[in-house]
């Protein structure tokens, strides 16, 4: 379907992507924040590490398989929070969460996601909740409180949004949210029929315009208008005594998401956190900040046995994955990979994403001498 047989890797996927999406929404999912330092680094420090393989070890019978916060599933990965997703293909959620079903990998809805939460509490399989708190917190406790009656399975609170990222792409290509319609605008969807048909067409023969159906009633603005007030905004007066609150509301996996510093991976397990997301939000929110993998040992250090350590920034090849498996991490959110394939060919496209991501990772491990993932450790990676 859509060419995916000649999609060999995430890269391939990425430019199949470019291709059928209109630039500004392509450009919204694939670049950084100013000068893109960030976004180029999380390649290039995966890039920078090598692993000594080791040979005769028999590895001919090898499992990607591992062990979750209890429960089993098929590789160390787990579908990242992406909100736009719902804006590359009809209900793109509900692709990623069937994707990661079929896989048998936790996919997390975004708080800002364009699909109801009780349409994907309806696929089944492991889900997660990512959360940004609101200003006007009772609309997050509401919002929680569904969350937690649905029975996901893992609330990742997203704390590395302190301020506006500062996106100069968008402000060239004219695409922000909401959408403010432009003869450009309407050149570039014109110019991507196999999105104005099969997405956006989709949407308005449906439900209607894609919209942040999840907030509440008289927030659940359409793509191309502002909310009445900042209600509904991320409060950027988020503290610790937040993630101490939250502890005490939510009674499954608690995950910080954004940590980046060994102190505040200290801070999140001390304030009641299961464990943490090194994660610089893709490159997309702070252009000086370290690759998550370069922040990963220290961070990993610092949690101990105290916790779980996940990463995220940058995961491109099955190979990266053993990286940050070699280097503390106990599995990985796929990101901009995941999107890329839906943004192709829907489930099916996201589906292909993560068997390439599993089928490599298989392959590292048998060069690197690992006949499951537990015996990757830091002795994979070349000093
Ligand atoms: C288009 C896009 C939208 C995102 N939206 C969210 C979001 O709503 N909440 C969140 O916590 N992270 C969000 N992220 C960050 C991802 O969860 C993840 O940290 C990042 O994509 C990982 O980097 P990678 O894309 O290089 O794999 C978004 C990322 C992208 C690319």
């Amino acid at each position: 379907m859509a060419g995916l047989d000649r999609c060999f890797n995430v890269d391939d996927l990425r430019l199949a992507a470019k291709r059928r999406l209109p630039r500004g929404i392509f450009e919204y999912v694939d670049r950084g924040t100013e000068g893109e330092v960030s976004l180029r680094e999380n390649r290039a420090a995966f890039d920078r590490i090598r692993i000594l393989p080791r040979v005769l070890e028999d590895v001919s019978a090898r499992t990607t398989g591992t062990t979750l916060f209890g429960k089993a599933q098929t590789m160390p990965m787990a579908i990242a929070p992406m909100s736009p997703a719902g804006l590359l293909w009809h209900e793109g959620e509900l692709a990623l969460a069937r994707a990661a079903k079929a896989a048998g990998i936790p996919y997390t809805l975004p708080t800002e996601s364009m699909t109801a939460i009780e349409k994907i509490a309806e696929v089944g399989g492991t889900q997660w909740f990512q959360l940004y708190l609101w200003n006007h917190r009772p609309h997050s406790y509401a919002l929680l409180d569904r969350v937690i009656d649905l029975g996901f399975e893992a609330l990742l609170v997203t704390v590395d949004t302190a301020t506006m990222p500062n996106r100069e792409f968008n402000s060239r290509n004219g695409f922000a949210m909401p959408i403010r319609p432009s003869l450009r605008a309407g050149w570039d969807v014109a110019m991507h029929p196999g999105w104005l048909f099969g997405t956006l067409a989709r949407y308005v023969l449906t439900s209607g315009l894609p919209a942040a159906v999840n907030h509440p009633e008289g927030y659940r603005e359409a793509i191309f208008r502002s909310p009445p007030d900042d209600a509904t905004g991320i409060d950027r007066r988020t503290t610790w005594d937040d993630i101490r609150m939250l502890r005490k509301m939510w009674p499954r996996t608690l995950l910080v998401k954004g940590i980046l510093h060994p102190d505040d991976a200290r801070k999140a397990i001390e304030a009641g956190a299961d464990g943490v997301v090194v994660s610089n939000h893709g490159g997309r929110n702070f252009d000086s900040a370290v690759a998550s993998i370069d922040a990963l040992p220290a961070v990993a250090d610092a949690v101990g046995t105290k916790g779980t350590v996940l990463l995220d920034s940058g995961i491109r090849r099955g190979s990266d994955v053993a990286k940050a498996l070699a280097l503390g991490a106990k599995a990985v959110l796929v990101g901009r990979a995941a999107l890329y394939g839906i943004a192709v060919a829907g489930e099916a496209g996201a589906s292909h994403a993560l068997e390439m991501l599993r089928a490599e990772l298989d392959k590292t491990m048998g060069f690197a001498g690992c006949r499951d993932v537990d015996a990757i450790g830091r002795a994979l990676v070349a000093p």
